[in-house]
């Protein structure tokens, strides 16, 4: 393990380096990778159309440096452990030299059945050692992975699979989650139904072996696949350029979007932020609870760690199963130093009651995290409390699909923490907060939107197959600067706390969700006219979906007729994008131009219904009164 940032004298001096001369801190960063050409410039960028590139020049693959370039001095450690659901069975542990085996295998594999470089691939599995293979084989011919959440509908999924073209699926016979067994192919040949036609071959792994249906010339199991394949060979050699992944997700507007990310600056951000975000010391158990459909997986069970050179646990399961106990049972056996989870989790094992937790001693524990949403005050404590017995920094880690790796956040004992906030920004981050105008809001004890005023090494790149849709998104709401879409705020002492989304899209459970996304959904089911989505405080979730659903005639059964609105969007997208609640309208709050007055519906989904503001220059303010009226019976 290379050096860590080792005090906060020590952040400080290398946060201001990494300000006055970015290029030659992070090409210092990038010598500790193998390289099979070296960059001739660090950096090229502009945020204007956008354009940003780093280590132009350079060749290299990702997976020689999380798996070749650790034969040697740790092939024999373990790289993965792997806890399936079922608390019966036993944890499978793969070292790296096992790993390496079986990614360059699954890579034969897939050149075999004609992957080639650049091509798209879709994962479509649970939480199996086969999801990271795949991943890493796909990156190691240089095929771009789109990984897709197994939680997604058939409709997702062939949304995806046709934006990116994949020509392979690969996916496994179902998914073991808790009490259930989902079945994952089914949901692929339904989403190939829709008309996928860029999909060529499906590869299924046999995980749980119940039955399924193969389809003759499309569909291989993997185990034939990687028959007779060879357990070795070189990495493909790309540039640093070069598509990494694709991974989807949820703005404020239209179908989610495929943010991309390559392989040079990835794999150097995601690296060192995982290393001084942690303080990954050799020979620590480091367990992310994330899914890999999610970027916290990609960034932070397989490519960080893998490239640290650490010991990462998979987990197959949900927090609950066979009981609220499930996470200190894992911690306690596998004797896990560090943990990393999300907020939404910690609320609801707190929920569950401190019997779970209480007189559970769990010594191994040293490093706390958090990531995807707002921690509240409470959950915060309780996790301290609790779950660290009061000695296990908490970090408070601040980033998103598109930054790739952390950008703001506590370094574990090294900087200071406090309750709810993400603190500091990383050496290499240089945020700041905006005005509504765009002005930057200079000194402290201030609020506003967070924007980042310098690329960073895993910054996004594009939307694929639409830049313009990453321009408008991300760059042209504030000039010369990427815009975050949350706000935040800066207290006397320069610490971060994010607020949230400052756009429609909102965050359940940590999962985005675009509240768009879910009306257009919505308007799916017979006899809707219009819909408007917005988020509500929720205690365990953390936001809550709230559905105002306008009809075409009156409804007679109207818990039959809601029923069929959760259908519609499980099918549409998935069952993480259910609203909680769903109230019949006549009609929706509208200005004169006809667009819907989200603030009001926001205020009644709070239940906030005394000061709605001015609505007299509204279309139709007769309507509010009966909305906050039906609100009340929701
Ligand atoms: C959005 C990004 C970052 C990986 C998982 C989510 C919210 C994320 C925090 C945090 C408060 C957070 C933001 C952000 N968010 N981390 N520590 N505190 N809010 O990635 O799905 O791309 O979502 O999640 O609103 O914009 P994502």
């Amino acid at each position: 393990m290379t050096a860590k940032i080792s005090s906060f004298e020590d952040y400080q001096r290398e946060y201001a380096h990494s300000v006055t001369d970015p290029e030659g801190f992070w090409a210092e960063q990038a010598k500790r990778f193998q390289w099979q050409k070296p960059w001739r410039r660090v950096l090229k960028w502009n945020f204007r159309t956008p354009d940003v590139k780093w280590f132009v020049g350079g060749r290299l693959n990702i997976t020689e440096n999380c798996l070749d370039r650790h034969l040697e001095s740790r092939g024999n450690q373990t790289a993965l452990i792997w806890e399936p659901n079922d608390p019966g069975r036993r944890a499978r542990k793969i070292t790296y030299k096992q790993l390496y085996g079986l990614v360059c295998q699954f890579a034969n594999a897939l050149k075999a059945q004609g992957v080639k470089k650049g091509d798209r691939v879709c994962i479509y599995m649970p939480m199996t050692p086969e999801l990271a293979i795949a991943t890493l084989a796909c990156a190691r011919i240089g095929a771009v992975h789109s990984v897709v959440f197994a939680g997604f509908s058939a409709v997702s999924l062939a949304d995806r699979i046709k934006d990116a073209q994949a020509k392979v699926v690969i996916t496994s016979d179902y998914n073991a989650r808790g009490p259930k067994n989902i079945p994952v192919k089914k949901v692929v040949d339904e989403a190939l139904a829709l008309g996928c036609d860029s999909i060529e071959h499906v590869i299924v792994h046999q995980n749980t072996g119940d039955a399924i249906k193969m389809e003759p010339g499309r569909d291989i199991w993997w185990h034939d696949a990687v028959k007779g394949r060879r357990k070795s060979g070189k990495a493909t050699v790309v540039n640093s350029e070069d598509m990494l992944f694709i991974l989807y997700t949820s703005g404020s507007t239209g179908k989610p979007k495929g943010v991309v990310h390559t392989h040079g600056g990835y794999m150097v951000y995601t690296e060192y932020s995982f290393r001084n975000v942690f303080q990954y010391e050799d020979g620590d158990i480091y367990w992310c609870t994330a899914d890999i459909g999610w970027i916290t997986g990609h960034s932070y069970i397989v490519y960080g760690p893998l490239l640290a050179g650490a010991t990462s646990m998979m987990f197959e399961g949900v927090p609950t199963y066979p009981n609220a106990g499930r996470f200190w049972d894992i911690i306690q056996r596998h004797k896990v130093n560090i943990f990393y989870t999300a907020p939404t989790a910690i609320r609801a094992l707190m929920a569950a009651g401190d019997a779970w937790v209480k007189n559970r001693r769990m010594p191994s524990l040293r490093v706390l995290g958090t990531v995807g949403e707002p921690i509240n005050e409470e959950a915060w404590h309780w996790y301290n409390e609790r779950v660290g017995k009061k000695h296990c920094p908490i970090v408070d880690t601040w980033w998103q699909t598109e930054t790739g790796g952390i950008m703001i956040s506590p370094l574990a004992g090294i900087t200071p923490l406090k309750p709810c906030y993400a603190t500091l920004p990383l050496p290499g981050i240089q945020p700041c907060l905006v005005d509504a105008n765009g002005h930057e809001i200079n000194g402290n004890d201030v609020e506003g939107m967070l924007c980042i005023k310098y690329p960073w090494p895993a910054i996004i790149r594009t939307t694929y197959g639409d830049h313009e849709r990453c321009r408008q998104t991300y760059f042209a709401t504030f000039k010369n600067k990427y815009f975050t879409g949350d706000g935040a705020r800066r207290d006397a002492d320069g610490m971060y706390r994010i607020i949230g989304r400052v756009d429609d899209v909102i965050n359940v459970s940590g999962h985005r969700i675009g509240t768009a996304e879910v009306e257009d959904a919505i308007n799916k089911t017979p006899h809707v006219v219009e819909s408007a989505v917005v988020g509500f405080p929720h205690e365990i979730k953390g936001q809550g979906i709230y559905a105002y659903v306008i009809t075409s005639a009156p409804i007679s059964d109207a818990a039959a007729f809601k029923q069929t609105v959760l259908d519609t969007v499980v099918r549409e997208i998935g069952p993480i994008a259910k609203p909680d609640k769903i109230q019949l309208v006549p009609g929706l709050p509208k200005t004169r131009s006809g667009k819907i007055m989200r603030r009001i519906l926001r205020k009644i989904a709070e239940g906030d219904t005394g000061n709605l503001g001015d609505i007299s220059t509204l279309l139709n303010p007769e309507v509010v009164d009966i909305i906050k009226t039906g609100a009340k019976s929701i």
